[in-house]
């Protein structure tokens, strides 16, 4: 049975799922891969690096004959970024995720796309509500990359109260049919999905993350800053990422504050990474990689979790029990 959902209607969707734009992963093939199989598909794109976003978007607009948009960092973003994006592909929806949307939102809006505001706690969603989000993304922190410490069973429910009566999707360890049928009870409107869709043949990832992300269990994730004080991030300190642990991080782990000050460290770690070193190798990754098992096709992995879903749906109701 197909779900109809606000999100399902604003986009003409037949899954309530769209594709969170993984910067970097999230490309102009996988987007549209995610849209013309009835989700919604979003190219990360960071900042806005032109050389890289170009032709992402370029296959996008090409390839994709359903609605598809693309997801911006609010911290790194210039407003001419934005514009330049809005006018020369003309995205359907604008995700923007990580710091204040409000500098945004009118361009957004004048190019007559959907705002979409990804938010990590409660006053980032009363903000969100505030500045007229069409959609507020609640993320709990079971989600790969980076994000905040909510998690996505309370973060759900309270966005949605609090923003109410805009939709809300949930993003944070959504996987399968069972989480999206989860976030639909909690009271969203579809579910935004990053891990699964990383471990699919569109991703933009290399081959061996991709294998690490199927190996992987969530125990062996972890949230935390070491990965960007080791490269010099700019990516503001109250938001960590989750990861795949590694030999590097297991070495650092609890002294984030001696790496800041250990510049040889730093130095040898960015040698290691210029030289492919595994041990040194940061794959972003959530929770969610525990119900993950094979690299798929998108479209196989939207429609499996649609009809997952409504199977869970199934098992729940048939758990009542009805009095007379
Ligand atoms: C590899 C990776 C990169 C990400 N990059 C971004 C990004 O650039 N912008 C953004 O808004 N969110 C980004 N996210 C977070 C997602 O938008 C989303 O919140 C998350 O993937 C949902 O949780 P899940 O990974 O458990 O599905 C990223 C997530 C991953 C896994």
């Amino acid at each position: 049975m197909p779900f109809r959902t606000a999100l399902t209607e604003m986009f003409a969707l037949r899954h309530p799922i769209a594709l969170a734009p993984m910067g970097g992963v999230a490309g102009g093939e996988l987007a549209a891969a995610v849209s013309n199989a009835g989700g919604l598909g979003l190219i990360g794109a960071g900042g806005g690096d032109r050389e890289w976003l170009g032709p992402q978007l370029a296959i996008a607009k090409d390839k994709a004959r359903a609605p598809w948009g693309v997801g911006f960092l609010c911290w790194a973003l210039e407003l001419d970024r934005l514009k330049w994006v809005l006018d020369e592909y003309q995205p359907r929806a604008v995700v923007l995720s990580f710091g204040d949307p409000s500098p945004f939102v009118e361009a957004v809006r004048a190019a007559g796309a959907k705002v979409l505001v990804q938010v990590t706690d409660l006053d980032e969603a009363r903000r969100a509500g505030d500045v007229g989000a069409d959609v507020v993304i609640a993320q709990g922190g079971e989600a790969g990359g980076h994000g905040g410490g909510r998690s996505t069973l309370t973060i759900v429910p309270t966005v949605v109260d609090l923003v109410h009566p805009t939709p809300v999707l949930a993003a944070g360890g959504i996987a399968d049919g069972r989480g999206l049928a989860a976030a639909l009870t909690l009271g969203a409107a579809g579910a935004l999905i990053g891990t699964r869709f990383e471990a699919t043949h569109e991703a933009l990832l290399a081959p061996e993350e991709a294998k690490a992300i199927v190996a992987a269990r969530g125990d062996d994730t972890s949230r935390n800053r070491v990965f960007d004080i080791a490269r010099q991030s700019p990516w503001p300190n109250r938001y960590t990422a989750r990861m795949l642990r590694n030999q590097f991080f297991d070495s650092w782990q609890d002294r984030e504050d001696e790496l800041r000050t250990d510049t040889t460290a730093r130095t040898d770690y960015l040698d290691a990474v210029d030289h492919g070193d595994p041990a040194a190798l940061a794959v972003w990754a959530g929770e969610a990689v525990d119900l993950i098992s094979s690299i798929d096709y998108a479209a196989d992995v939207l429609t499996r979790i649609s009809a997952e879903a409504d199977a869970a749906f199934g098992r729940a109701a048939a758990q009542r029990v009805r009095g007379d």
